[in-house]
């Protein structure tokens, strides 16, 4: 083959590499235009939703409606799963759903609440419980105190009162109120001692809502017997304990209070919506 032939051969061989590569970078750049289009129905579909999300809060606070209605939820689990029936990509496509509904839920709850949720209350008295309940409903980021703590300090609540003493388990409940005050929207379940020192309950509500709950001894007891995390109830599971404990608090634990909820014998739903509605008047009054 002479040099111009083969010249000529290569000339070729590149017009057809960049035909190739140009066909591709078309057919490439048509597919992501496709992708675009796709993406902004998505958005515009989630601006719409998010809107009709506070439409239907605002509606059944204007209306005193329950808010909380986990079997919409459910109702909504059970569509989505027949829809997918049979498709492709099934397990991505609720999880995307999944995160939709957390955010609808956290639309929620900064509607609802602008500042923490504190809750405070006898041992026993229910603050995990509805503190669990809370960060489910509106997915809340929520503080246990005494995990916290105990994560922190690397040891058990017994451990921490048996190596360090109470008053060191104190000070780390006040420095964590204080750390907590820079948050939002967080429901706070305290150690059942944490009112008792004035300092705490100024900290606590300065951003937040100190919402007690209570129970009698005897409901006490009942949700306590077989735990042994408790340091200041282990050998002293009794009434008598419990109710004379309980005198020495109530005074300090009603004046920290914004509300008080009794939990005797009550569905976690129904405390949920009682709190809801309290902290709303409350709310509406403007205290
Ligand atoms: C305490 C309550 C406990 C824990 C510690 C002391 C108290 O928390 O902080 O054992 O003084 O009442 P819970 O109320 O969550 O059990």
């Amino acid at each position: 083959m002479s040099q111009l032939d083969h010249n000529k051969e290569n000339r070729d061989l590149n017009r057809l590499g960049t035909d190739y590569e140009s066909r591709d970078a078309k057919k490439l750049s048509m597919m992501r235009e496709d992708l675009n289009q796709c993406d902004e129905i998505i958005l515009s579909a989630l601006l719409m939703r998010n809107r009709i999300v506070e439409d239907i809060m605002s509606y059944k606070e204007k209306h005193d409606l329950p808010i909380l209605q986990p079997e919409q939820e459910e109702r909504q689990r059970i569509w989505l799963e027949s829809r997918l029936e049979g498709k492709r990509h099934g397990k991505e496509i609720i999880s995307v759903f999944k995160s939709i509904n957390k955010n609808s839920k956290r639309i929620q709850a900064r509607k609802l609440f602008r500042y923490n949720l504190v809750l405070i209350g006898f041992m026993g008295a229910g603050k995990t419980t509805m503190s669990d309940y809370f960060s489910t409903m509106f997915a809340m980021d929520s503080v246990e105190m005494d995990q916290v703590i105990a994560r922190r300090e690397g040891m058990t609540i017994p451990d921490i009162f048996e190596v360090h003493g109470e008053e060191y388990f104190r000070d780390c409940e006040t420095n964590l109120l204080i750390e907590l005050q820079s948050r939002k929207n967080t429901v706070i379940s305290c150690g059942g001692g944490v009112p008792m020192r004035d300092r705490n309950v100024a900290e606590m509500k300065k951003n937040g809502r100190v919402i007690l709950l209570t129970a009698t001894p005897e409901t006490i007891l009942e949700r306590v017997k077989d735990d042994h995390s408790r340091p200041l109830l282990e050998n002293n599971k009794n009434i008598p304990f419990i109710q004379s404990l309980m005198d020495k608090r109530r005074e300090k634990y009603e004046a920290a209070a914004d509300i008080i909820i009794p939990t005797d014998g009550r569905s976690i739903q129904d405390i949920g919506e009682e709190i809801i509605s309290r902290l709303r008047e409350l709310d509406s009054t403007g205290k």
